[in-house]
């Protein structure tokens, strides 16, 4: 059976150290990080995200602020938001929750953040940056930079000729995650809707990388013997033997059938996702070690 990869756990380790070197920066006379988090609308899963993150900044001792903007905001006043955050000293972090209402060009907005303070790494310049290999200045995105992390816990730093399959093609998470691997020296693939003959694709990987959103899309006989699969999906899908109208998260992968291949696997919940909120508040106390110099 796989080893699980406890993400929760990993998670909490981040944020201790992102909570003592914020005590280390303040004890030197500066400033506390700053982020910012701004929802737009009343998604349900975005709010428990948005709550869940502006949480942690405060645990972390961040100055932790949040706009709530109602749905029918219009693009012109999220833009002047932005535009006040990117002047405020106080604030080193700029989060836009995604998605935003149909009306907005969410592109639109995630340009107009500071580079310096897209602690997403969702702007052209990050992406560049990632995409080139200039990793010590790069803001990387949040969740597949939580996933090498959790990758590294299990196979060491040395990931060089590993083979990698990333399944899905998301700016947010699997283009992202390829570059990643590509700068650890893996030889990566990446996989999606149109890819021929996936299983036998993924039986190639020594990593494998879930991000699709499809529940349970990769199945255990798609595992190749001793792999580290991490699974970047959360999927609430319905479980009626808990009872009526009751649901469950499942990840990308069907984990029952996949552990017993994988030489470690991350569970949904409790892997990938606890990693994203504590990369945000890495990035967001890298952010403020560079404004403060
Ligand atoms: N929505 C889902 N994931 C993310 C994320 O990592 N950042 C933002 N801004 N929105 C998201």
């Amino acid at each position: 059976m796989a080893e699980v990869i406890d993400g929760k756990s990993v998670a909490e380790d981040v944020v201790r150290t992102v909570k003592t070197l914020t005590a280390e920066l303040v004890a030197k006379g500066k400033a506390k990080p700053g982020l910012a988090v701004v929802i737009v609308g009343e998604d349900p899963a975005s709010q428990v995200y948005v709550a869940s993150k502006s949480r942690t900044a405060k645990e972390c001792g961040f100055h932790s602020l949040q706009h709530t903007l109602p749905a029918e905001t219009s693009e012109q006043a999220l833009l002047k938001i932005i535009a006040e955050l990117n002047a405020d000293p106080a604030i080193n972090g700029i989060l836009v929750q995604l998605p935003v209402p149909a009306h907005i060009d969410a592109g639109k907005i995630i340009q107009a953040i500071a580079p310096q303070k897209d602690v997403d790494g969702f702007h052209f310049i990050n992406v560049g940056k990632l995409g080139t290999g200039e990793l010590d200045t790069a803001f990387v995105p949040c969740t597949p930079a939580g996933s090498m992390l959790l990758i590294e816990r299990v196979r060491g730093k040395d990931l060089s000729g590993l083979n990698a399959v990333v399944v899905g093609r998301s700016n947010i998470v699997g283009k992202p995650m390829a570059n990643l691997l590509l700068a650890a020296n893996c030889t990566v693939t990446i996989a999606h809707s149109r890819t021929k003959d996936l299983p036998a694709l993924a039986r190639t990987a020594d990593i494998l990388v879930a991000a699709v959103g499809r529940p349970e899309m990769i199945k255990g006989d798609w595992v190749k013997p001793g792999a580290t699969v991490i699974d970047v999906g959360i999927n609430r899908i319905p479980a009626p033997e808990k009872g009526e109208g009751k649901s469950r998260l499942v990840g990308d992968v069907a984990y029952a059938e996949a552990a017993r291949e994988a030489g470690a696997i991350t569970p949904v919940p409790g892997g990938v996702g606890p990693m994203t909120i504590a990369m945000l508040m890495a990035n967001t106390l890298a952010s403020a070690y560079l404004a403060a110099g």
